[in-house]
């Protein structure tokens, strides 16, 4: 069985069937395309980039209900199998491109999108680069749409995991603690046997690896929550 990347640990099947499954989340629920519209209200979306995109279903409302082009990328090598499949049945000249990358090192001009879209994906990243390379791809006054995993989302697993004698589960959850605790602590994110690469992010760490990258958090989304908040972040429209 070969997984499909580092820290997502699931066979190519497993994957292709957890990505269809948000999207038909998606599909079924249209409230949360029609949140990404009005907190981009007023801005003029003609490129939209889903990065570490599964299945690619954030970029439904600009491709679909507007006419953006969008591009999904993601690491793994299943990128885009379920995605072009799913956008040719939903709209015929669906205008969408995949294209297997790692967020840390996007294949793309600098200021080529109006939106970037990263659900719950950051936390698998190199941060840093990842974060880096999202406001480099946004045009100045481009937003980008990030939901993470915060701490709370461990410590849930965390508690769950006990309650249910799942030690790898706990143990799993214990690491990525570390890992975010020592990030927040020394503002560098460990990469350790020990500590692995994941780790959750707060609104504080993520205001403090903003701030350098011409972008803040301007608001959040209706879907967030205390386990998974979801931002709103502007890149500025200042060149310096
Ligand atoms: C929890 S899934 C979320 C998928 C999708 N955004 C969604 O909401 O359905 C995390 C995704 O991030 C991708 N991923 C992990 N590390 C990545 C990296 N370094 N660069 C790009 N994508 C990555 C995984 O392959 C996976 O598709």
């Amino acid at each position: 069985m070969s997984k499909v990347d580092r820290f997502f640990k699931i066979s190519a099947t497993e994957y292709d069937n957890y990505v269809r499954a948000e999207w038909q989340q998606y599909v079924d629920h249209p409230a949360r395309a029609n949140e990404s519209l009005a907190a981009l209200e007023g801005l003029v979306v003609e490129r939209a980039l889903d990065i570490g995109c599964g299945s690619g279903q954030e970029l439904i409302p600009f491709v679909v209900k507007g006419s953006a082009f969008g591009v999904g990328v993601d690491v793994v090598p299943e990128t885009g199998r379920v995605g072009r499949e799913l956008f040719s049945e939903l709209l015929d000249e669906a205008r969408v491109s995949f294209v297997r990358s790692a967020a840390e090192a996007l294949p793309f001009q600098t200021g080529s999108f109006d939106v970037a879209v990263c659900r719950l994906a950051l936390p698998y990243t190199e941060n840093d680069r990842a974060l880096s390379e999202m406001a480099r791809v946004l045009r100045p006054g481009g937003v980008l749409l990030l939901k993470i995993h915060h701490a709370a989302y461990y410590l849930r697993k965390a508690e769950s995991g006990l309650r249910a004698a799942d030690a790898r589960s706990v143990i799993h959850a214990l690491r990525v603690l570390t890992s975010g605790v020592l990030y927040y602590a020394t503002n560098r994110q460990p990469r350790t046997r020990l500590t692995g690469g994941e780790t959750f992010q707060t609104r504080g760490l993520l205001r403090r690896k903003l701030a350098p990258l011409g972008m803040s958090i301007e608001s959040e989304l209706p879907d967030s929550n205390p386990a998974t908040p979801s931002f709103v972040i502007r890149k500025s429209t200042r060149r310096d």
